[in-house]
């Protein structure tokens, strides 16, 4: 049994790449990981200062919601992203949380599989390859852990649009055979 963290970083109602996140969970539930998912909506998470001092402290000095994330992220052996397309690349509110965890840089961590799940309206194979490579910088910097799976789903701009659509079933199975 692996302990899974789902973090689904749209912040929109009927947000498609949240979909693809409740459908990871559900398949790795039911193939008896311990899950969670976390939601961005509604959590407050401001930017990073850059001060470094959470290199010293092992946390960050912003009281939000991060440190709360980031204690869980440590813990899990699964962590998996879902991430609309903004502009070619991830969410900025993705961005955002990957720089807030810096303490976790010179710390010690559990995490070896990564996930990506990404949605677009757009449905070419280049719309989510910057976006893969920037959650690669992250990646890079935690060398244990590796990009275990990216799935993409494109085609869907309004919120609700992946009702239906088979890239659902295919979160399932990734969640379910991790
Ligand atoms: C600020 C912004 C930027 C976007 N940039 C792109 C883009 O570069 N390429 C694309 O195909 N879709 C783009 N979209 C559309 C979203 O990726 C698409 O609606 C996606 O399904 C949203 O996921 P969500 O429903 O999980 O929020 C953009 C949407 C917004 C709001």
């Amino acid at each position: 049994m692996k302990k899974v963290i789902v973090i689904s970083t749209s912040l929109r109602n009927g947000s498609n790449s949240d979909m693809l996140a409740d459908r990871f969970a559900t398949g790795a539930k039911a193939a008896g990981h311990d899950v969670e998912k976390i939601s961005l909506a509604g959590k407050n998470i401001q930017f990073c200062k850059g001060c470094l001092a959470c290199q010293q402290l092992g946390r960050c000095v912003i009281n939000d919601d991060v440190n709360d994330i980031m204690a869980r992220v440590l813990e899990a052996d699964v962590v998996a992203w879902a991430t609309p397309i903004y502009y070619y690349e991830m969410s900025g509110q993705m961005k955002t949380l990957i720089d807030r965890m810096n303490a976790m840089y010179p710390q010690d961590y559990h995490f070896r599989d990564i996930y990506l799940l990404t949605t677009a309206a757009e449905d070419e194979q280049h719309v989510p390859q910057r976006a893969e490579q920037g959650l690669q910088g992250w990646i890079d910097c935690y060398p244990k852990c590796h990009l275990a799976g990216h799935l993409f789903c494109g085609g869907v701009g309004a919120p609700h649009d992946i009702d239906g659509n088979s890239k659902l079933q295919a979160a399932y199975d990734l969640g379910h055979n991790l």
